[in-house]
């Protein structure tokens, strides 16, 4: 889907952290967002992905305003359209591999257990053998290939990554980068990667800088 971000503010306790945001990904792209330690690129990155409410502006997902539906619709929107990766994983260390990436699902209600389909997305991240492995017992990088399988179980064609190889070794981050490239170029997904590294993002195809909460 086509993304479009209009004249979006967001403010927490009356501060504001992005001022008056424009901003177009098309369906496909990949994108990279750069900027400053609080120049508000996670910030940016939950509005887009409705994990935080805007103070105002709206967030366009194929030309209807997502911003503006309730608290229900915004999570059948995460659950259905959208998969996280995060610098921290976000996984339950002490839950296995495939409960981890059917957790979310079961929290929004939806009761999947689709063997072969983790199956099918462990074995094309490399890490099929860990299936039943808990969390707290994987490398960063296995635990970042798990939340990648994650975003991909809902077969969402829109990626949202927080700084996903902020937490790894150089081998490691670049594997990760080398794993989302391919899920841009092969299966068309669109990816909006958050970062400081410039390495990481030469991957994208576009460079988005923000500074103060504006892009610059
Ligand atoms: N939940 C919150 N409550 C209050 N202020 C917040 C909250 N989240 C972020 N901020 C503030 O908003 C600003 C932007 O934060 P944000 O996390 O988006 O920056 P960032 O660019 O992702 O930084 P980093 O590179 O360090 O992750 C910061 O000044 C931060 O302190
Ligand atoms: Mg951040």
């Amino acid at each position: 889907m086509d993304i479009r971000v209009e004249n979006l503010f967001k403010e927490y306790d009356s501060r504001e952290v992005l001022s008056d945001i424009n901003l177009e990904i098309k369906r496909g792209e990949f994108v990279a967002v750069m900027g400053p330690s609080g120049s508000g690129k996670s910030t940016l990155l939950y509005n887009i992905g409705l994990l935080e409410p805007v103070t105002r502006g709206r967030i366009l997902f194929d030309g209807q305003n997502a911003a503006r539906l309730g608290d229900k619709e915004q999570s059948k929107i995460r659950l259905s359209k959208i998969g996280f990766i995060f610098q921290f994983y976000n996984l339950m260390p002490e839950l296995n591999v495939k409960e981890n990436i059917l957790l979310p699902y079961w929290i929004g209600g939806k009761f999947e257990n689709n063997k072969e389909k983790i199956d099918a997305l462990l074995t094309e991240l490399g890490i099929v053998e860990k299936k039943n492995e808990k969390i707290n017992k994987l490398s960063g990088g296995e635990r970042q290939r798990v939340a990648i399988a994650r975003a991909l179980f809902n077969e969402s064609e829109v990626i949202l990554a927080d700084e996903p190889t902020g937490n790894l070794d150089s081998k490691s981050a670049f594997e990760i980068m080398e794993i989302l490239k391919k899920l841009n170029t092969d299966k068309g997904k669109t990816i909006v990667l958050v970062t400081h590294d410039a390495r990481m993002a030469a991957y994208a195809g576009r460079i988005v800088n923000l500074a103060d909460g504006k892009i610059v």
